[in-house]
């Protein structure tokens, strides 16, 4: 089969979903590569390089998705790129599946067998094709670093000939994928770093950073599902928790939320109260914009000033670190790809519970129940089961 890899097209997107590192592997399982000429320009990665690498380079996206049997992405499709491909093409893309619903339908109106990549499941034989995860740290990074750059103060304690300036205080909520690499980076920059999550059993990995443990004083709930997942907690727990965050949030200089209920809006944590008592210049960074934020004040994909607190809310932050992106996002895909390969094709092997509940449309309809159910269809009684393409 070949596998084609477009240009990215969305506005302020600049990740591609496959860099020339991974080519070898792919080539060794039988799949030709093609690619859109510039198709990793904006990330750093030059057509030479994917042309070293064994892949061949074509002029247009016309003539790459006549030619391609399988398309990678490494972000959402366009409504154009759906209506280009050809009809029976395998699309192998981050697709928000679960909320985007008139474009799945398109997908399946089109004849498309489509992979959501962020429904692969988060189990371990699948860490290497979480998308979820690897994009979620490098925001984590960058958060801090934006954090950092609209603070008007240093993070680390420096002694001057003109005295001894103290660290910044930072507060990370929510210590997940992202929020773990956050602590880590703020620490390396030299802050005071504490955190909250309301799952317990994640103080020892926040304290394993060297960050404080922020505790709610109330009896320890059930807050995590089977699958590792938050899960909503009791008013009760949430009036504690507000009474201890705000504390926390008021002597911290730079928030950093990323706190997350899967399928959920993000919980509010942080409220317009709580940032009128921040010290001014104060800054936030509201990681859970796109899902409604973490912070009452917040706007999605902007940056407010507030009571003298910026609040800040930045939109795909890993299209802003490219390079490293791209690098990641084609070792998922590279993994993903891998794990089904079956004589240079892509085995649709439905025993596979990564094949299963990552794909989303085949043969012109919805084939994950997952989804039929959040769409209000009826389950199927059965997933096709088929091997080859
Ligand atoms: P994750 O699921 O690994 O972590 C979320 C954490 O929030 C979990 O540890 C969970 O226990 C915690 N949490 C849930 N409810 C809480 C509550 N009430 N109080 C405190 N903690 C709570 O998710 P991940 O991958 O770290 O993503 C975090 C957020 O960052 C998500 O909203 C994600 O959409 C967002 N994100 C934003 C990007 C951007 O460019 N703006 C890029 C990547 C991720």
């Amino acid at each position: 089969m070949k596998i084609g890899v477009p240009r990215p097209v969305l506005e302020g997107e600049t990740r591609v979903a496959l860099v020339p590192e991974t080519f070898a592997k792919l080539r060794k399982a039988g799949f030709e590569l093609l690619v859109e000429r510039g198709a990793g320009e904006a990330a750093h990665y030059l057509d030479a390089n994917y042309e070293a690498a064994g892949g061949r380079l074509v002029g247009s996206v016309g003539e790459l998705f006549d030619q391609a049997d399988v398309v990678v992405l490494a972000h959402l499709p366009s409504s154009e790129q759906i209506d280009s491909l050809r009809s029976g093409t395998i699309l192998i893309a981050p697709l928000s599946a679960l909320t985007n619903h008139d474009l799945i339908r398109r997908i399946a109106e089109r004849n498309i067998a489509a992979f959501a990549l962020e429904l692969v499941p988060r189990i371990t034989r699948a860490q290497s094709m979480d998308i979820l995860s690897s994009m979620s740290s490098l925001a984590g990074y960058k958060a801090v670093l934006i954090g950092a750059t609209n603070l008007g103060r240093i993070f680390p304690m420096m002694m001057t000939a003109a005295g001894t300036i103290t660290p910044a205080h930072v507060l990370i909520i929510g210590a997940g994928v992202a929020g773990l690499q956050a602590i880590a980076t703020a620490k390396r920059l030299g802050a005071v770093v504490e955190a909250y999550d309301v799952r317990p059993v994640v103080k020892e990995q926040v304290e394993s950073l060297g960050a404080r443990f922020v505790m709610v004083d109330a009896p320890m709930e059930n807050a995590q599902d089977k699958g590792g997942y938050a899960k909503e907690v009791s008013d009760a727990y949430k009036a504690k928790q507000a009474e201890a965050l705000h504390k926390h949030v008021r002597e911290n200089d730079v928030v950093i939320t990323t706190a997350l209920i899967p399928g959920k809006p993000a919980p509010k944590l942080i409220t317009a109260s709580m940032v009128r008592d921040m010290k001014p210049g104060s800054v936030i960074v509201d990681l859970a914009g796109e899902a409604g934020g973490n912070c009452e004040l917040t706007r999605y994909g902007e940056t407010i000033v507030q009571h003298g607190v910026t609040i800040i809310s930045p939109k795909n932050l890993p299209a802003t670190l490219p390079f490293n992106a791209s690098q990641a996002f084609g070792k998922n895909i590279t993994a993903f790809v891998l794990n089904m390969a079956k004589d240079g094709a892509i085995n649709f092997n439905m025993e596979d519970e990564i094949v299963r509940e990552s794909l989303v449309t085949r043969d012109g309809q919805v084939v994950n129940n997952r989804l039929r159910q959040a769409m209000g269809m009826s389950a199927l009684e059965q997933q096709p089961v088929a091997a080859g393409a």
